[in-house]
């Protein structure tokens, strides 16, 4: 059999997902687990970089729960995909402590992400920890010696780093031990808020998640921004850039509805109640499906306790054999 070329990637375990990362991250991860060996990893150790104190750190408990179940509902399968806890895998933790040894502070303290989240979350000096960040992921990744990371345009940084630690890691003790991965930015679009701005985020409260019900997506669609100038349904609109018409092209499965609502938009020739009505219906249709893999799902209570540990244990057997190879070509490995 020929070997597939291998995926990680990852999330932090931050809530429940919308359908800004269904557009983004999810609707490639179900694509990719037919073609590759995919892990996908919870990194539950990371959100100790921001985020300390006990009552927020015990949520994570559910945010976990959450992430899985949204991976799990929109079909990407615990049988082609390696559902993996950052934090059941102690040699990630050991693999990061030796690479911290091969990348300066200075070098850390240049990526990008770094100054972002200091600057979002008022933190004047950063942790060990949170300068770290990039070198834990960097063991995520090449733990399992992965091939390929299909990430956002905003882990491209994070990933350099990792490369440059293969490089380093292999230019001091074997060409070949650690791959070098590749990143595989998807041209990921980033999906509009329900208000109109850049980003649905949960932060904002502007988004549709994947597990809302029928009526809340109603809901929400009703409130939906959309070109401020029609006051009346006989004023002709703007469809460009327009969050209504963003969001019917990105999952309204019915064209022709869409492009009939287009022309009688520009027109002045259709109201926001009916447009919104139809957004409504088409993304319920879309999450039919969803929903009822999720019901299925919660039948089984441990269904995600049961997941994570069968894909932990396998990402523990992977991660002792790197950890072997690399203690192996670093001549530490003193007693067989
Ligand atoms: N840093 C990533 C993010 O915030 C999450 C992550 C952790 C990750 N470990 C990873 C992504 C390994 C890809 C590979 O989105």
């Amino acid at each position: 059999m020929i070997k597939r070329p291998r995926i990680l990637t990852g999330d932090r375990p931050t809530g429940k997902l919308h359908l800004g990362h269904y557009v983004g991250t999810l609707q490639n991860r179900v694509r990719l687990q037919a073609q590759y060996d995919c892990f996908f990893l919870v990194a539950d150790f990371h959100m100790l970089t921001t985020r300390l104190d006990r009552e927020l750190l015990t949520e994570t408990k559910t945010n976990i729960h959450d992430v899985v179940l949204d991976n799990l509902s929109v079909g990407i399968d615990p049988n082609a995909s390696v559902y993996v806890l950052q934090s059941f895998v102690p040699q990630i933790a050991e693999i990061a402590l030796i690479f911290a040894n091969l990348v300066t502070v200075p070098r850390l303290q240049r990526v990008p992400t770094l100054k972002d989240v200091m600057h979002d979350l008022e933190i004047e000096q950063p942790s060990v920890g949170l300068l770290n960040y990039p070198v834990l992921q960097a063991a995520d990744i090449l733990c399992v010696r992965a091939d390929l990371v299909p990430v956002g345009k905003d882990q491209a940084s994070h990933l350099e780093v990792t490369r440059e630690i293969a490089r380093r890691f292999n230019s001091l003790y074997g060409e070949g031990v650690l791959p070098e991965p590749e990143t595989l930015i998807g041209d990921v679009p980033t999906l509009v808020g329900l208000d109109g701005q850049a980003k649905a985020s949960k932060s904002l409260g502007n988004a549709i998640f994947l597990s809302d019900d029928a009526k809340t997506v109603e809901q929400k669609v009703r409130g939906m921004y959309t070109d401020p100038k029609r006051i009346r349904a006989d004023i002709p609109g703007q469809v460009e850039g327009n969050p209504v018409f963003i969001y019917h092209d990105a999952f309204n499965d019915d064209l022709a509805e869409v492009a009939d609502l287009k022309e009688r938009y520009r027109q002045g020739n259709v109201g926001d109640v009916e447009v919104k009505r139809k957004l409504a219906a088409a993304i319920n249709r879309f999450l039919e499906p969803i929903r009822q893999r999720r019901t299925e799902l919660e039948a089984q209570p441990n269904i995600v306790a049961e997941v994570l540990a069968a894909g932990s244990e396998r990402a523990r057997s992977e991660a002792a054999e790197t950890l072997r190879r690399m203690k192996e070509a670093m001549g530490l490995a003193y007693y067989g």
